[in-house]
């Protein structure tokens, strides 16, 4: 085999071999095959979309590139939950302990936040001490004795999507649909759970602007699944205003903490229910959609699902202390109010603008080595469909330092929008794919 005849055959549109693509895989990891032959390669793949059947060979050649996480020896329903990544978005601390609290093993590998969409790994990391780069023996031991646990992607959990990755950054090649599928799933099938849920989020603050992309996306993700035996199921959730009302570590954790204790905003709410339904129905644990809602808000109306966040926050080194008590979680220097510039009612904040506040309050990193202030962010104290006076005070930020501040107050007075009318209310759940 020759990857010259390969990116050949890709040029012509003539779809490879599962042994062909497992080849193309296995050369690139051991320097056989080049980055410039990779590159071409795929760029040949994004004009001649890859097939149903070699995005899952690629997609398997990824996950199979390193440790293929072993959980069977963990008793019980293995399930991760993955976000195509959105502003604000703090879904998985609150629907990984209700689902533990419920018996499911939640097995959650997550990232670092990049840009202007944040990382379940950097809110984690505002609770002193919690050990978020656990071992693999660790990571199975934690499952097992907790019933959940989130920690890092160990450097060796599809190293070739990692490869592969780093080279569309540069070549113009993140966007593609397909690369995207197998990119997310090969992490997902190396960590080994049964269950896949994905909340595919469309809208201006997501990766997927419209609902045909979003669609598409969803579609992908699904198949790959069905096609590697995992119980697989996509929600498609609306990502055109922040989720929530804080942006930025701590005041997240500090969000989805007040969530777990039952005052749960909306359309955070909305989004739990439909992504944990779907968990509990793949799981058999529910016989219908309205038996997994009761499940749900038991859990939370019991306590039990906070009491395993402390449970796990405990396990993995961290002070509970801060969870109990949110004045003990970090909190940035300078506080900046912004006020109403008219009466109306809010209809919308520009989601990417807000995360773009944010990052410049200093929540976030632009460079992967930029360090995060975990007490920085956006507070946003009147939300979509709130009405308001002219000069009233509508959101906060806080930020490390005084021109930060100001930079992202600009931000975030900009990306307020206020209009006459009340709005519609507000849908979450667009689809919800099997
Ligand atoms: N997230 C991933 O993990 N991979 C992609 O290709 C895009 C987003």
């Amino acid at each position: 085999m020759r990857i010259f005849d390969l990116i050949e055959k890709k040029k012509h549109n003539i779809a490879l071999t599962d042994g062909e693509i497992a080849y193309l895989v296995k050369g690139y990891m051991s320097g056989e095959i080049e980055d410039y032959q990779m590159s071409a390669f795929l760029m040949a793949c994004w004009f001649h979309k890859l097939t149903r059947k070699e995005t899952t060979a690629l997609t398997l050649a990824m996950a199979h590139s390193g440790e293929m996480t072993n959980l069977h020896d963990v008793a019980g329903i293995k399930a991760d939950k993955h976000s195509t990544g959105g502003v604000g978005d703090k879904i998985t601390l609150i629907l990984v302990p209700i689902m533990a609290s419920l018996g499911i093993k939640m097995a959650k590998t997550s990232g670092r936040g990049l840009g202007y969409t944040g990382g379940t790994i950097d809110k984690l990391q505002s609770i002193d001490g919690l050990n978020v780069q656990l071992s693999q023996e660790a990571f199975i031991e934690a499952l097992d004795k907790i019933g959940m646990v989130i920690s890092s992607q160990s450097g060796n959990l599809a190293p070739a999507d990692k490869k592969i990755y780093a080279l569309r950054d540069v070549t113009a090649l993140v966007d593609d649909r397909a690369l995207i599928a197998s990119s997310i799933m090969s992490k997902k099938l190396a960590a080994g759970a049964d269950i896949i849920v994905l909340d595919v989020k469309c809208g201006s603050g997501a990766f997927m602007k419209d609902m045909h992309s979003a669609q598409h996306l969803a579609r992908l993700l699904v198949d790959i699944g069905k096609d590697a035996n995992r119980q697989t199921s996509a929600v498609i959730t609306d990502m055109n205003v922040p989720l929530g009302r804080a942006v930025g570590n701590a005041l997240e954790i500090k969000e989805a903490v007040s969530c777990l204790k039952g005052e749960m905003p909306q359309d955070i709410e909305q989004v739990v229910l439909a992504l944990g339904t779907q968990i509990l129905l793949m799981s058999q644990k529910a016989a219908n959609e309205e038996e997994a809602v009761s499940m749900i808000r038991e859990e939370i109306e019991s306590l039990r699902a906070f009491d395993k966040f402390c449970a796990f926050v405990a396990h993995q080194n961290g002070d509970v202390a801060q969870v109990k008590d949110s004045t003990l979680l970090p909190r940035a220097a300078v506080e900046r109010r912004i006020y109403a510039p008219k009466q109306g009612y809010i209809c919308g904040y520009d989601c990417e603008m807000v995360g773009k506040a944010a990052l410049a309050a200093g929540a976030g990193r632009e460079k992967k080595e930029d360090d995060i202030d975990h007490g920085a962010g956006v507070y946003l104290e009147k939300v979509y469909g709130d009405k308001v006076d002219k000069d009233q005070w509508v959101a906060t930020v806080y930020a490390s330092g005084e021109s930060k501040a100001d930079q992202a107050a600009q931000l975030l007075q900009a990306s307020l929008e206020i209009s006459q009318k009340q709005p519609e209310k507000r849908m979450m759940i667009k689809e919800i794919i099997h």
